[in-house]
């Protein structure tokens, strides 16, 4: 484990390049010079319900549809996480309500992650605004996500503050860690739109910064709780990955029964007798080492009941 004035100097050489890094401070993208309606909106392989016959046998308009509501899914996904989890941490941070975060790197790089994030919103919604007006989807709304309901959910058992607020730590760090490798798939792939890709492209640059960032400042957190909020810690921090790698099948039924798509309730039924979660194709080696880091022995137990360890 690095030493608390490691983690330190990490976040101050990442802060003192944000101007060089951050895609707000990059030209914007030009929309009407990447459009191409002839690609699809978004990846086959990311449907939950890719081979179920009711999908295989609509219609191409009807499945191109669905990609562009997979498209629009993703944006907002990306909002919830950058607005209910991220940016409320980031406050929590300038505002000093965690311990070990009065260090100025700390304080400098929270508020930088908090405009980053705010431009990530601002990115994904304009991108929104154009597919949904180019493929007629402008009515369509958008239902709360797993992501954020297993934070709430989480949450409300427990009455303390520092409970929730460690929830909250928790998620945050998990999906800062994942999220880069879920643009990824994205932000490479040719056959999708190219403006949608590069949307995604701008976003994960500065995705890579946040998931270092994150890994040294739950670290100069940690070193700060109580003995008995850093077990409540370490038992917390590995289950917000089930709540990422969720399929979001109830986002997809109301998105699906939105477009009139009669088999709605059927696929839905089908995907939620198999898996509901994506934890087969996430690497999460990076959580396991982040957990085992924290505390040795308590993380093994920690991951071990969360069914993480082989
Ligand atoms: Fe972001
Ligand atoms: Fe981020």
């Amino acid at each position: 484990m690095q030493t608390i004035s490691q983690c330190h100097t990490v976040l101050s050489r990442i802060t003192n390049v944000w101007e060089k890094r951050s895609q707000v401070k990059k030209k914007e993208l030009e929309a009407a010079l990447l459009l191409d309606s002839t690609k699809p909106d978004f990846r086959i392989d990311l449907l939950p319900f890719k081979d179920h016959p009711a999908f295989l046998e609509s219609s191409q308009e009807t499945k191109d549809k669905i990609l562009s509501c997979g498209w629009l899914m993703y944006n907002w996904k990306t909002i919830g996480v950058e607005l209910k989890v991220v940016n409320p941490v980031c406050e929590d941070i300038i505002y000093h309500r965690y311990p070990g975060v009065s260090e100025s790197a700390i304080q400098e790089v929270a508020t930088d992650v908090l405009v980053d994030e705010s431009y990530h919103v601002q990115l994904v919604t304009k991108a929104g605004v154009i597919t949904s007006q180019q493929r007629g989807l402008q009515s369509l709304k958008s239902p709360e996500f797993n992501l954020v309901l297993g934070m709430k959910k989480e949450q409300d058992l427990y009455q303390e503050e520092w409970q929730k607020m460690l929830v909250k730590l928790a998620t945050s760090v998990v999906s800062e860690v994942f999220v880069s490798d879920y643009l990824k798939l994205l932000s490479t792939d040719e056959t999708i739109q190219p403006f949608n890709r590069a949307v995604v492209d701008a976003h994960r640059r500065d995705e890579d910064a946040h998931s270092s960032i994150f890994k040294n400042l739950v670290q100069c957190i940690y070193s700060e709780l109580t003995s008995e909020q850093k077990a409540f810690f370490i038992e917390v921090l590995p289950k917000p990955l089930y709540w990422f790698a969720d399929k979001e099948l109830e986002v997809w039924k109301s998105v699906l029964e939105q477009i009139g798509f009669a088999k709605a309730e059927e696929i839905y039924r089908d995907c939620r007798a198999g898996q509901t979660s994506n934890l087969d194709s996430i690497d999460y080696t990076q959580l396991i080492e982040l957990v085992q880091d924290l505390d040795p022995k308590r993380g093994e137990e920690s991951l071990a009941n969360m069914g993480l360890l082989n």
